[in-house]
């Protein structure tokens, strides 16, 4: 394997410094890697200025290529998108790639990858206006979950119990809600215990996992929820490396929810996950096997390129 040397140069895109991001600065820093932080806030990209062929190629591909990978950590789910769109068609390495994140960022389309998967996870229906929302609620049956496709840390999440609350909340969206709230993202409510699972995976490892306690049904620790250690299993191990691989893999969070049966579901996947209640509760030290990865991958790639 090639080696990790101190030419090895790493970015990290993001658009604010978290506790987390400070975390994984620190180990990159630790190893001796040379890191650039790049704000997407400044970010200027000129998507052809290496095919025009120009002396000063500043914002352009030439800018980007010294990085054996680029680490996103950018919380503007847009801004990630667009910044990982144009570095992978430049041929960037970035983790996560932008199909992932991309998949992880919409509920709707890690719903239907989890589906394509074949992992199991609670049942999912869309409709695009009032009426066939509340046609498809009464399908489903009460309760059910309405969700914004895109948001996280538990907001704008209603758990509707009957029809007078889903004929309210559906009209709240169509009026005051943007456009993306349009699209109704309508899941079964799962009886879960006081908590859920989220397990966190790098590349093909499970490397730990927490329950959430809460007394309120949305346990997101965002929210207020407990972080307790949850043993990683055999069995949650393959559900959360299936969840992974169903949205393509590389470092995700997986939300799990525990039916009455004692089944696992998954939830969501997410892809720029925080991390800093998860490391003292569980002993694993979460940046430092996420920089690992990294430069795992960037070892990967400079083979490939030797070869
Ligand atoms: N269908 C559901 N049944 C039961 N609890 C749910 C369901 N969906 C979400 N929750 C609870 O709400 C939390 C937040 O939901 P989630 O879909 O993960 O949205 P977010 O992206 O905001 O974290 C979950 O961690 C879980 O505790
Ligand atoms: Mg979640």
């Amino acid at each position: 394997m090639a080696e990790i040397t101190a030419h090895t140069r790493i970015a990290v895109l993001l658009d604010r410094v978290r506790v987390e991001e400070k975390l994984l600065l620190q180990a990159f820093e630790a190893r001796h890697i040379p890191v650039d932080v790049r704000d997407d806030r400044a970010l200027i990209l000129d998507l052809d200025a290496h095919r025009r062929k120009e002396t000063t190629d500043t914002y352009g591909r030439g800018e980007w290529v010294r990085y054996a990978v680029v680490l996103d950590r950018c919380i503007t789910h847009a801004r990630a998108v667009a910044a990982l769109r144009i570095l992978n068609d430049w041929g960037i390495c970035t983790i996560n790639p932008v199909d992932v994140v991309e998949t992880c960022g919409d509920k709707l389309a890690t719903s239907s990858a989890l589906v394509r998967a074949g992992v199991p996870t609670p049942r999912v229906m869309v409709a695009f206006t009032p009426e066939a929302a509340l046609q498809a609620i009464e399908t489903m049956g009460y309760p059910v979950v309405l969700k914004p496709a895109i948001g996280s840390w538990g907001r704008l999440l209603s758990k509707v119990n009957d029809r007078d609350a889903a004929e309210a909340i559906l009209e709240h969206k169509q009026v005051l809600g943007s456009y993306p709230h349009h699209v109704f993202y309508i899941q079964e409510y799962i009886p879960k215990p006081a908590r859920d699972i989220r397990a966190f995976v790098v590349g093909d490892e499970t490397i730990c996992a927490i329950y959430r306690y809460s007394d309120h049904w949305i346990t997101n620790t965002a929210r207020g929820g407990r972080a307790v250690n949850c043993p990683v299993t055999p069995e949650l191990h393959a559900l959360a490396l299936a969840a992974a691989r169903a949205v393509g893999g590389g470092v995700v969070a997986v939300d799990i929810l525990e039916t009455q049966d004692g089944r696992l579901l998954v939830n969501e996947v997410n892809h720029t996950t925080e991390f800093r209640n998860s490391i003292d509760t569980t002993g694993v030290d979460i940046p430092g096997r996420i920089v690992e990865y990294v430069l795992q991958v960037a070892a990967e790639r400079a083979d490939q390129g030797e070869s």
